[in-house]
């Protein structure tokens, strides 16, 4: 019984991470101003926001961001879309900070987003979706850096 109590406390330990995620609210975000909206919503759910920042993000700068889906046919509209207008970039900080904002964010597709998250309550089509979350760790690890220095991150 000691033995599995003391199993499950590490078991807690290991499943409850804090982790550290990267977002980005976009351009529809910014140009319809509710981006107090949308952080409400990330600090709602218990996510720290540790850097934070308005920036207009050059071509070349979301071309490398999403140089992953460079071969999909939304690739070119989406590098154009977000560089159409200010973005605010983020860091967050939580207990599985990762998993944690997708499910805050919703689908990738309003349509199919749950009720209550961002995307379902302020998103107007699968590429105006409002925000970008990591989708792992090791992704939020690469991301990060693009976008932020360590002396920028005030946790
Ligand atoms: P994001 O999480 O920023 O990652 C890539 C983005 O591509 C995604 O959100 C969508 O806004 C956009 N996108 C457009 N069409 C698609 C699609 N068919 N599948 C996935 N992402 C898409």
């Amino acid at each position: 019984m000691e033995r599995a109590n003391s199993d499950n406390h590490a078991l807690q330990k290991v499943t409850m991470a804090l982790e550290r995620t990267f977002s980005i609210i976009k351009p529809d975000a910014t140009e319809r101003n509710i981006t107090g909206l949308v952080n409400a919503k990330i600090e709602e759910a218990g996510l720290r926001i540790i850097g934070q920042k308005r920036i207009h993000m050059t071509t070349e700068q979301a071309s490398k961001f999403y140089d992953i889906h460079r071969d999909r046919p939304f690739y070119s509209d989406l590098v154009d879309f977000m560089t159409t207008g200010p973005v605010i970039v983020q860091i967050l900080e939580g207990e599985n900070a990762v998993s944690k904002y997708r499910e805050v964010m919703g689908r990738t597709d309003p349509s199919e987003a749950a009720p209550g998250t961002i995307r379902a309550e302020f998103s107007k089509s699968i590429d105006a979706n409002t925000v970008h979350g990591s989708d792992s760790l090791e992704t939020a690890a690469i991301e990060i850096p693009q976008f932020f220095t360590d002396d920028e991150i005030v946790g």
